[in-house]
């Protein structure tokens, strides 16, 4: 069958990508004119396809960016005629948006891209690397990738219904042009795009994309680029619009959420704002610095009765040694101190935590300090990574990885076994409490379970023939056992 390209169109060259003329834009908010100055929304008659459209399939690796990214990602190609499919075999185009963070996440990619050589011998298909992969890796995606037709970084997905009719062009006239666009743009917030969201219970708004912070061992201010906030009143916006589609949760996002300003708003004030809006139940964030909770965002945190009392905050380590090297900008004590000044506004905060085992010259004794840094403040989570080199990152070009990998391993493991005692006991805290608890779905194990969050964002799970339940409903129950993963609960007792 032939398939339609969302509009045929005379290229012509911008810069090092060759583009046909933009016709339409992504769906705007109401009121702002577009990217191009392109007509505001598209009545959806002018582009219904009079052929079979163009089916994409978009996978999404790595982190919640990620996924937000991907929500993007799809309003503005629908907007431009695509249409999406969840089945690989069907798709015409296979979109990758990639994580770069650690070598895992690159091996992944790179695994599935494997995978997608056959499907593409079999038929036509275009193959895009979206996200920091394609941002870090351009030479080497295309030179040894020649299946990837385009590449598009996290400040490019405007380009990328025309990348990829391009790339169906070259490929129906029998030739081989990748498109590619990775520039890091300063600007670039996509304000006025609206997510394709696919949860119904929470909504993700990224308010501020980027990271100056360079920390040594982090690949994301360069496949992210600079820091920049969005508009407040644009994030105030769209949390009444989320909240009149029956969302109960927002999560506001950012690579480093809280340094975020604009003009006289900073993150405390931003929250708080979006906080206020009617309808919403619960607000959360993420990902925080150490270095940005001045009082006020704390006072914030603890006194607004919607956002969430739950706090992440990334440590890394425990070594004022290491953490130097990591250029972090606090130390082991400051840690202390603000871990302890949020424990006395608020006892009962839930905090969590990412660590780094193995970073370059991390001897025993800095290991030590980590550990004990761990039992110390018994955070109810943690993320625990190996240190992973990246390419062109501080650590990678200064510091050699000079710890063992079976060494890495021994130590997370070691952390990894802390923090499952740690968090079972924190978890087993709430035995015989009863809490609010929001109903995100099924669990992932069984459909006669459901599953939600508690204010402190801890997973719980409870018998639906029980307890009947759907998304979105705030639910009151009573926890009557708990791992170091999930809380188990039941409908309380009556008094
Ligand atoms: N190696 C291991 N972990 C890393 N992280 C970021 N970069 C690396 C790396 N090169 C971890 C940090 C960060 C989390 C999102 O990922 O702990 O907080
Ligand atoms: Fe990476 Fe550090 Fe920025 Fe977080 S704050 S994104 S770890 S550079």
């Amino acid at each position: 069958m032939d398939k339609i390209l969302p509009w045929d169109a005379q290229p012509i060259n911008q810069g090092h990508i060759t583009m046909p003329p933009i016709r339409s834009s992504a769906l705007l908010l109401p009121g702002r004119s577009s990217y191009n100055d392109a007509p505001m929304i598209k009545p959806l008659e002018m582009m219904k396809p009079t052929i079979a459209p163009t089916q994409v399939h978009l996978e999404t690796f790595g982190c919640q960016m990620n996924e937000y990214d991907s929500e993007l990602v799809r309003s503005l190609m629908k907007q431009d005629g695509f249409v999406f499919t969840d089945e690989r075999e069907r798709a015409d185009v296979i979109l990758m948006n990639t994580c770069a963070i650690r070598e895992n996440a690159h091996n992944k990619v790179y695994k599935h891209l494997s995978e997608l050589k056959k499907l593409k011998r079999q038929r036509p298909l275009v193959i895009g690397v979206l996200g920091c992969m394609a941002q870090n890796l351009k030479e080497e995606l295309t030179d040894i990738q020649p299946l990837v037709d385009v590449l598009a970084g996290p400040d490019a997905y405007r380009q990328l219904p025309m990348l990829i009719r391009n790339a169906m062009l070259s490929q129906a006239e029998g030739e081989d042009q990748k498109g590619i666009a990775v520039d890091l743009s300063e600007y670039e917030t996509y304000h006025d795009v609206i997510p394709d969201r696919n949860d119904k219970v929470n909504a993700w708004i990224a308010v501020m994309r980027g990271c100056d912070n360079f920390c040594s061992f982090c690949v994301v201010p360069y496949t992210r680029g600079r820091e920049r906030s969005r508009d407040p009143e644009g994030i105030v916006q769209e949390a009444r619009r989320i909240a009149e589609q029956g969302f109960k949760q927002i999560t506001l996002l950012g690579q480093n959420v809280n340094s975020y300003r604009f003009d006289n708003w900073d993150f405390a004030r931003l929250i708080t704002a979006v906080a206020d809006v009617p309808g919403i139940e619960r607000v959360r964030f993420t990902s925080p610095h150490p270095k940005d909770f001045p009082l006020s965002l704390l006072e914030a945190v603890v006194s607004h009765p919607r956002i969430c009392k739950q706090i992440h905050l990334p440590l890394q380590s425990g070594s004022d040694r290491i953490l130097g090297l990591m250029n972090r900008t606090y130390t082991n004590n400051e840690c202390r101190t603000l871990v302890d000044r949020i424990r006395t506004l608020q006892a009962d905060i839930v905090l969590s935590t990412d660590i780094i085992g193995g970073f370059c010259g991390e001897s025993e004794e800095d290991f030590a300090e980590t550990y004990r840094l761990l039992e110390d403040i018994r955070f109810h989570s943690a993320f625990i990574f190996k240190y992973s080199e990246r390419k062109n990152t501080i650590a990678a070009r200064k510091f050699p990885d000079d710890v063992p990998d079976s060494v890495k391993t021994e130590r997370v493991t070691r952390l990894f076994d802390l923090q499952r005692n740690i968090s079972y006991e924190r978890n087993r805290e709430y035995l015989k409490r009863t809490l609010p608890i929001l109903v995100e779905g099924d669990a992932k194990r069984s459909a006669a379970q459901g599953m939600g969050k508690s204010d402190g964002n801890i997973t719980v799970i409870w018998d639906k023939s029980a307890v009947p339940s759907k998304p979105g409903d705030m639910l009151s129950l009573a926890i009557y056992d708990a791992s170091s993963t999930t809380l188990y609960a039941e409908r309380p007792p009556i008094n």
